[in-house]
């Protein structure tokens, strides 16, 4: 039962991881015809669902009916001994009479208490998922008395110190490999390199979603984990490559890091990501819905409610994810102002494909095949002829002011 019951609920949470992610993806699916071949495999998985269910049920009526079975054999063979013991004069009929009456109670009680067992064993199958969940241990240690940092001033320091990392799940490839760097207080600096350079996995390594495997990761003069998580990420801002918006109002997106900031905080961060003013053209202001995933929204909308986001809690550290995606003259020019004006007066990572940004960089750093190889400012790596002039060259050079 237990083994079964596990078998039905694995099943079930595969038929509707599927239908999740599928209905999330509804648009490619359609865009590609696909509504056939993902019908077909849903209903496969719903199939094999339905197959682990009757098992389990069959299971428990073979269990239900043995124990039916040998009971009610058990008690007419014992009726039969009875009546014979009486028939013989060895007992009274009053007394068989009443031993059959208890027999009864008893083994409709044991009857009970067997089905009661199944059904706790189909609940500890059940719960053993919940329970391998709940005891899967972090990779991330907190420290038990975690480093105070220094109070906030304008922008953070960041020291990397021989920083390797490989992926978990591919721990034959370094992502990052030796890399040292430092980063003053109030500085800019652009993260360019090709793609799949180790730009992204850098950022996950300040935000502490992994552990670097050599080396050592420092934000104002303290160690990633000598800090407590919540402490590091309340100093650090992310506005991701794709902006991820929650069903709700853009007032609720924007107050996401703090739920319990006023209106004016929020209207002071939508005005520094450029984004006042659009909200305040929607229907309701910032109480408009903005539907499932912000989809509402345009692509250069959902930017500037990520970047009032990343701005509402005025974090001395920006990492700034700028978008790949296309947007028109306008709309790039406006989500460029905004950058801009989020780089004010704190330290900003920017991995950054336009031109306007790694221009205005205090320093840009190249990363090549998970390697720091090179690091100086536009002018000086333009002149230097490395990898950085190439990519300028090509990534770059259809923005270059003539
Ligand atoms: N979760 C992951 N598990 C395993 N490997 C990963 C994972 N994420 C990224 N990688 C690999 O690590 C390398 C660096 O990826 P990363 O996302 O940092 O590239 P990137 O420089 O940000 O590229 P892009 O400019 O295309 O965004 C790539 O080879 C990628 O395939
Ligand atoms: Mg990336």
């Amino acid at each position: 039962m237990r083994r079964l019951s596990r078998a039905n609920q694995d099943r079930m949470a595969d038929s509707s991881a599927m239908a999740t992610e599928v209905l999330g993806g509804i648009a490619v699916v359609q865009s590609v015809a696909a509504e056939g071949r993902e019908a077909a495999r849903f209903g496969q998985a719903v199939q094999q669902t339905v197959r682990a269910a009757l098992r389990r049920a069959r299971a428990r009526a073979v269990l239900v009916g043995f124990i039916i079975l040998t009971t009610s054999a058990a008690l007419l063979w014992g009726l039969y001994l009875g009546v014979v013991a009486v028939q013989e004069g060895r007992t009274s009929a009053g007394m068989l009479g009443q031993t059959v009456v208890y027999i009864v109670l008893l083994a409709s009680a044991v009857a009970v208490i067997g089905e009661v067992y199944g059904d706790l064993q189909r609940a500890a199958g059940a719960t053993e998922r919940l329970m391998e969940l709940l005891g899967t241990h972090t990779t991330l240690p907190e420290p038990a008395h975690p480093v105070a940092l220094p109070p906030r001033a304008n922008g953070a320091a960041l020291a990397l110190q021989g920083v390797g990392f490989r992926y978990p799940s591919r721990p034959h490839t370094w992502a990052l490999q030796r890399i040292t760097a430092e980063v003053q207080p109030g500085q800019t600096v652009a993260v360019v390199g090709p793609s799949g350079a180790g730009k992204t996995t850098l950022f996950q390594l300040l935000l502490r979603f992994y552990d670097p495997e050599q080396g050592h990761i420092a934000l104002d003069g303290v160690p990633l984990p000598q800090l407590g998580l919540a402490q590091l990420r309340q100093r650090v801002g992310v506005v991701p490559q794709e902006p991820v918006l929650f069903a709700g109002s853009a007032h609720d997106n924007i107050a996401y890091a703090d739920p319990n900031a006023s209106a004016a905080r929020v209207q002071a961060a939508a005005r520094a990501a450029h984004a006042h003013e659009f909200i305040e053209a929607l229907p309701q202001g910032y109480q408009t819905e903005l539907g499932e995933r912000g989809v509402r929204l345009s692509g250069g909308q959902r930017q500037r409610i990520a970047i009032a986001r990343a701005l509402l809690k005025n974090p001395p550290l920006l990492l700034l994810d700028e978008a790949t995606s296309a947007l028109d003259a306008h709309s790039e020019q406006v989500v460029q102002q905004a950058l801009e004006s989020a780089m004010q007066g704190r330290t900003t990572l920017v991995i950054a494909h336009r031109l306007a940004t790694v221009q205005k960089a205090d320093v840009i750093w190249v990363l090549d095949h998970g390697q720091l190889v090179e690091t100086g400012t536009h002018a000086q790596l333009r002149d230097q002829g490395g990898l950085y002039a190439s990519l300028a060259a090509l990534q770059f050079h259809a923005a270059e002011p003539a």
